[in-house]
């Protein structure tokens, strides 16, 4: 059931400020505002020296972004891997050390044998997963649910959101249980998520702005999307949402790459999709930008409203997003990341719900 949307894209993305809220309260103690680790774990967080993370296409980007908060807040190194590449590549793992499958359907077969190779090589396993019946989460010794519901359209929106939301919790909780994080840290970072609802409900706010700046994408062949740290797993998510249901060839880009090769690319006819909150490297990302500018690339930038007064450029359009804790901001970004993607491919007119050549759960490598 659609409810009043046209396609299960858009209701899934205006239904995360709910699941996210229920992801959010499965983990977390509000009135303490500690997170609740899930309990009687075979593992020691304190032991554990590093941490593997496997998944595939969007899963694999939330990944990528936990990866920042596990190093942030639990100081413990992580290695990131596309699930297909990581099942043959014979990684040498620590035995006891701690292997996280992240997986909406919990039936993605490359990411189920990086789960069994782990397993084999005697690795802990925790798998966050949205389906809690699946092969994977069945399989691995501890299950982390994100409660995203069923998602439908191909294109994943809200088990992303939730999938970042309980790694968030995961990094949090890893980080007080290993004494990176103070206690007073730690709360300041729950409270900061427990906000994060409200902040999506608040940027689902801007989507007729947004699908404004989908008609100006809607005529390109070509989209880059730039950011530096969370924010370049998100601008990789940004262009992978783009190609799946409009079909425009889209990359995503670490800002600071930019000039090492990407930037020969820019043009007047290519939109260039910024994403930089006002943060400790938004002036990196600013620099980036005004390479962009200067070679006549159209921008649109998505920041706070800080943000939007130190760019102030006469060629941009900005999509102005509150002010937030850095921790929330790969959740709430990825609602204009997702809405420009969406308004974009219903401005073309393609089969949002069922792109051509995608199957939603991938059973076979
Ligand atoms: O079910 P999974 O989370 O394991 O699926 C992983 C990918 O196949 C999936 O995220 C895919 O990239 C989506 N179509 C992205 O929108």
């Amino acid at each position: 059931d659609k409810g009043n949307h046209r396609h299960f894209m858009a209701k899934e993305i205006h239904e995360q400020p709910e699941v996210v809220s229920h992801t959010l309260t499965s983990f977390i103690d509000m009135v303490g505002e500690t997170i609740r680790l899930p309990e009687d774990l075979p593992f020691d967080w304190k032991d554990l020296n590093r941490l593997t993370i496997s998944a595939c296409g969007t899963a694999s980007f939330a990944s990528m972004i936990a990866k920042y908060w596990f190093e942030r807040y639990a100081r413990l190194p992580v290695e990131v891997d596309i699930a297909s590449e990581f099942r043959y590549r014979e990684a040498p793992l620590d035995k006891g050390g701690l292997s996280i499958f992240v997986s909406q359907s919990g039936e993605t077969a490359d990411t189920l044998a990086a789960l069994r190779y782990c397993k084999e090589q005697g690795q802990h396993t925790l798998a966050v997963v949205n389906v809690p019946t699946s092969t994977i989460a069945r399989e691995a010794e501890v299950m982390v649910r994100t409660l995203a519901g069923p998602e439908i359209g191909v294109a994943s929106t809200k088990a992303f959101t939730c999938q970042l939301a309980a790694l968030a919790g995961l990094a949090i909780g890893a980080g007080k249980a290993r004494g990176t994080l103070s206690a007073a840290e730690e709360s300041e970072l729950v409270h900061a998520l427990i906000e994060a609802p409200r902040l999506m409900a608040e940027a689902l706010r801007l989507e007729h702005e947004i699908e404004t700046f989908s008609r100006d994408l809607a005529k390109a062949s070509d989209v880059l999307y730039l950011g530096r740290g969370t924010s370049y797993p998100l601008s990789l998510e940004g262009a992978l949402k783009l190609k799946e249901i409009s079909y425009i060839h889209a990359e995503g880009y670490a800002a600071g790459e930019l000039k090492h090769g990407p930037i020969a690319l820019i043009d007047e006819t290519m939109p260039v999709v910024v994403i930089a909150p006002f943060d400790a490297i938004f002036e990196k990302t600013v620099s980036n930008m005004q390479e962009v500018a200067a070679r006549g690339g159209r921008i649109i930038l998505i920041t706070d409203a800080k943000g939007a007064e130190a760019a102030a450029m006469a060629t941009l359009k900005t999509i102005v997003l509150p002010e937030m804790p850095a921790v929330v901001t790969p959740i709430v970004y990825s609602v204009p990341i997702q809405l420009l993607a969406y308004h974009t491919a219903v401005i073309i007119g393609t089969d949002v719900d069922q792109p051509r050549n995608l199957a939603k759960s991938v059973t076979v490598e």
